[in-house]
């Protein structure tokens, strides 16, 4: 299975993968890492691991005055030239519109760090600490879904409830929903690799 992964940040997610398909336990490869942040240390990943990289930040666009679903549009470009199977966004920070969904329909999947129907957006691992300390929600957790034009919404692959400890701080929280991200961002790609088999 060709993968295309997207990402914004440190790429720890993309790691995952990148691990999985060294120990065999993904029958995958990945052809394309892009990064909208040339600072991505996700980058740096792709690079040690000799996978091709594609920084495509927004910025020359908006500077241009010209409109996101242009650069949707000659994002999706770059990206079909890698012929993918999916498309993986992990930790990927922009909204993409059918400009690029459309492209691809049905095989983009994101990772988002909350369960279904919660605290859809940014900042989620934030809020929902928050929302624990303030005894809204008994716990947290991560999903991977597929992507739809609603932000945080389509179709749920793999969801992973993480628990929280009164005495957790923030940072451990954290930690404890990266370590759940590693573990169904692969498992939600081994799903599909296993539904794209006769
Ligand atoms: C993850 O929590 C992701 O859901 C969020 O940022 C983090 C990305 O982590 N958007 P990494 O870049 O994969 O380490």
């Amino acid at each position: 299975m060709r993968l295309v992964v997207l990402i914004s940040g440190s790429g720890s997610n993309l790691q995952a993968i990148i691990d999985s398909i060294a120990s065999r336990h993904l029958d995958a490869e990945i052809v394309l890492v892009v990064s909208n942040r040339k600072s991505a240390y996700g980058l740096e990943r792709a690079a040690a691991a000799g996978i091709p990289c594609l920084i495509f930040p927004f910025k020359p666009y908006r500077d241009a005055g010209q409109p996101r679903d242009l650069y949707d549009a000659d994002l999706a470009d770059q990206v079909a030239a890698h012929t993918p199977d999916l498309i993986v966004l992990a930790g990927w920070m922009h909204i993409l519109s059918p400009a690029f969904l459309d492209r691809f329909p049905g095989q983009v999947i994101n990772l988002h760090p909350a369960l279904p129907g919660t605290f859809p957006g940014t900042d989620a691992i934030h809020r929902t600490y928050e929302a624990y300390r303030r005894g809204e929600v008994q716990h947290g957790g991560c999903m991977i879904h597929t992507v739809i034009p609603e932000v945080d919404a389509g179709e749920v692959i793999v969801k992973e409830i993480v628990p929280i400890m009164p005495d957790d701080t923030l940072e451990q929280f954290e930690e404890h929903i990266h370590s759940a991200e590693h573990r169904i961002i692969v498992e939600a790609i081994r799903r599909r690799i296993k539904q794209s088999q006769p």
